[in-house]
């Protein structure tokens, strides 16, 4: 029994050792500048709605201006969401939607309504800590709408 318990002791001691080294290399939680002329928001014809929508459910993973919660400093947690962010930002950046040019822009749209849809946007993992953040079938409906409308103006067929 005694020895057992000096076992787990040391088991646990090797642990805390181990959880307090990895915290020295921590990734780099960015937030590049924004060039506010140049995100979805100020270069498509985007409606209140839909805005609300990107805001609480996209820009964290899809924008330079995510929210970074405390436990996001916190590894390895940290170096599981920054990775998520990287990648996404890397996927979509709605900061730099400007940089798109107009076909990529289109296919964008496409894979928006598209992900949203399947519901593999926003990520599970992102959900459980971000409540609200799931979308409605309503709210997954107005994001579609608003993807074709601007996929139309982009092609020049909109009335
Ligand atoms: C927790 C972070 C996170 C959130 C929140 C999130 N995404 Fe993503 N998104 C990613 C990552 C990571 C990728 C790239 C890897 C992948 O496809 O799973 C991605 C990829 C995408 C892509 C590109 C898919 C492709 O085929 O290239 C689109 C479009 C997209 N997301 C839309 C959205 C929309 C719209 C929302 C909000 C409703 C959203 N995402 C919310 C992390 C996120």
């Amino acid at each position: 029994m005694k020895t057992l318990r000096k076992v787990i002791k040391w088991i646990l001691i090797v642990i805390v050792c181990l959880f307090i080294l990895i915290q020295v290399k921590r990734p780099a939680r960015t937030n590049p500048a924004v060039d506010e002329s140049q995100t979805i928001f100020a270069r498509t014809q985007m409606t209140p709605q839909v805005a609300a929508i990107f805001n609480r459910s996209c820009v964290d993973c899809h924008s330079n201006k995510t929210v970074w919660p405390w436990y996001t400093n916190v590894e390895p947690i940290s170096w599981f969401i920054v990775d998520h962010v990287n990648t996404g930002r890397k996927n979509m950046n709605l900061s730099e939607w400007g940089k798109l040019d107009s076909g990529r822009q289109d296919r964008k749209l496409r894979q928006i309504c598209d992900e949203v849809t399947d519901g593999a946007m926003p990520l599970s993992t992102y959900t459980p800590l971000h409540p609200g953040s799931k979308l409605s079938p309503a709210e997954v409906k107005t994001l579609c709408d608003w993807t074709a409308a601007e996929r139309a103006r982009l092609s020049g067929t909109a009335k």
